[in-house]
């Protein structure tokens, strides 16, 4: 038997993949604003104790199924615990998640572009509501071109980049992109703290409110964020991992990763802070009453923080948005790669069978409900039930599976990362995925479930609720048993 499976070409190559998976829109407008309405500088005491409890030992985990079993979730869970449709769970959730990143990554895209000349006005709220995205009321099905034009843009850039294959698409476009976004970051970051103000905005982000660690919803944003943001759970760190080298120091290299996110998620929090601040400061009013909520804060508060400096801020602008874009860019691959290994692994399908058929469906999916006049409505609440009931639910199912029903398994899983790592995994990280983890993560759902229940989402109304929840959530659970169910064709790898 010949193994084809591609590889990276080294593990630096595998290092700036998983850099660039992990960071992504999460980390530059969702970290910020999360971190601020959870305490400021109190929510990074949950938020690390998350990345240690929970985030870092399923990464672990992640790397050490799809490196033994070299494949993608499906047939990685399939060989080591007879669970297939557990890896089509996360499939499915990887599947929902790249319809909607692709969204967020086209506004993303287009902001770009509104930066030259400030095209957005005085007015960003309704420039963004009302003028790009044509928002309707309730669930409006008709025709945006603006947001049409844009996905199809967007999808084209990821199917080429995905084309390419692990190594001449994935690789490659991480080695030019993560670069470029360093340099674009760190210099908007530097602008962002010698802005007038800068200090207001800093304070408010760091100071820490102790108050609100005590509230068990500041404990849930912290869990629920670092799954998404870290790229774990939904089975891409996993299929990431099925490209490595055999003898590779897999715990290295997640710390190296770990650290690299975080890094970025608390540095885009200083130059989001500092910018705030700033626009305090222009306003005369406090930065609490110009802070707005997660897509609103990119979309709608620097915008405005952009206007109010003057003609420099097209470049600053820019900057911004061309960040957010480029991280999301080297996100989204990695999320497609999923399914697209997934259908290679399971049907024998070629690279460009997989990438034209699971990619281009999704497009397809993708631009026929983000170009309407409903598509916030739709990322709002896809992105809530993906990632408060699709991760931490599979999430939480792998770990059960693992180290409450199988646990030999999780033993020989142990002894597998540990053969050429570093920092070996030990009693510590079998008694966090035994009990820490999982507990935190059963708390997790039961508390989201009981508050939809008790109050739905974001003020929705119910039946759309049932509608864009409840079909993101059937889309799971159909998927994961009828693919589960079809049979394995043999592929050249098997
Ligand atoms: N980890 C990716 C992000 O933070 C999905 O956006």
């Amino acid at each position: 038997m010949t193994d084809t499976r591609e590889n990276w070409s080294a593990r630096s190559g595998f290092i700036i993949a998983a850099i660039g998976s992990a960071v992504g829109l999460g980390n530059i407008w969702r970290f910020p604003y999360v971190a601020y309405e959870n305490g400021g500088g109190a929510f990074l005491i949950p938020y690390l104790i998350a990345i240690f409890a929970a985030g870092l030992p399923l990464l672990f985990l992640d790397y050490a199924v799809g490196h033994k079993f070299r494949k993608a979730p499906p047939t990685a869970y399939k060989k080591l615990m007879n669970a297939e449709s557990l890896g089509w769970w996360q499939v499915m959730v990887t599947l929902i998640i790249g319809i909607y990143y692709a969204s967020v990554l086209s506004w993303a895209g287009s902001y770009m572009f509104y930066s030259f000349g400030q095209q957005w006005g005085t007015d960003t709220q309704s420039f963004f509501f009302n003028t790009y995205l044509q928002n309707g009321e309730g669930l409006a099905l008709g025709f945006v071109p603006t947001l049409f034009w844009g996905l199809v843009i967007v999808w084209a850039a990821v199917m080429f980049i995905l084309y390419g294959g692990v190594r001449r698409g994935v690789e490659l476009a991480n080695k030019i992109f993560m670069p470029l976004l360093v340099i674009l970051f760190t210099i908007l970051v530097i602008q962002a703290v010698r802005l007038p103000g800068a200090t207001a905005g800093l304070n408010a982000f760091f100071t820490p409110n102790w108050e609100a660690m005590t509230n068990y919803k500041v404990w849930l944003a912290a869990f629920g964020h670092i799954f998404f943001s870290l790229s774990v759970g939904f089975g891409i760190m996993l299929t990431y991992a099925s490209y490595l080298k055999r003898k590779t120091n897999m715990t290295g290299a997640g710390v190296v990763v770990a650290f690299a996110n975080s890094s970025f998620e608390i540095l885009a929090g200083i130059g989001v802070f500092a910018a705030l601040g700033f626009m305090a400061y222009s306003s005369g009013a406090s930065v609490e009453d110009v802070v707005s909520g997660g897509i609103g804060l990119a979309f709608i508060a620097f915008p405005k923080i952009i206007s109010s400096m003057g003609a420099g801020g097209d470049l600053f602008g820019f900057l911004f948005f061309a960040s957010l874009t480029v991280a999301g860019i080297t996100s989204m691959v990695s999320i497609l790669q999923v399914p697209i290994a997934a259908f290679q692994d399971k049907l024998g399908w070629s690279l460009n069978k997989s990438v034209t058929i699971v990619a281009g469906g999704s497009a397809l999916i993708s631009t026929l409900i983000f170009s309407t006049h409903s598509a916030i409505t739709f990322v709002d609440i896809i992105d809530y039930f993906a990632n408060n009931i699709g991760i931490v639910g599979g999430g939480l199912l792998s770990i059960i599976l693992l180290s409450w029903l199988r646990r030999p398994l999780l033993k020989q899983l142990e002894t597998h990362i540990n053969q050429y790592s570093s920092i070996k995994l030990g009693i510590g990280w079998n008694f966090l995925l035994t009990i820490v983890t999982p507990l935190s993560l059963v708390v997790a759902l039961a508390l989201t479930l009981k508050s939809i229940m008790a109050e739905g989402y974001g003020g929705y109304d119910a039946h759309i609720l049932w509608i864009v929840g409840g079909g993101t959530l059937a889309f799971f659970i159909v998927g994961a048993i009828v693919l589960s169910l079809i049979k394995d064709r043999n592929s050249e790898e098997n």
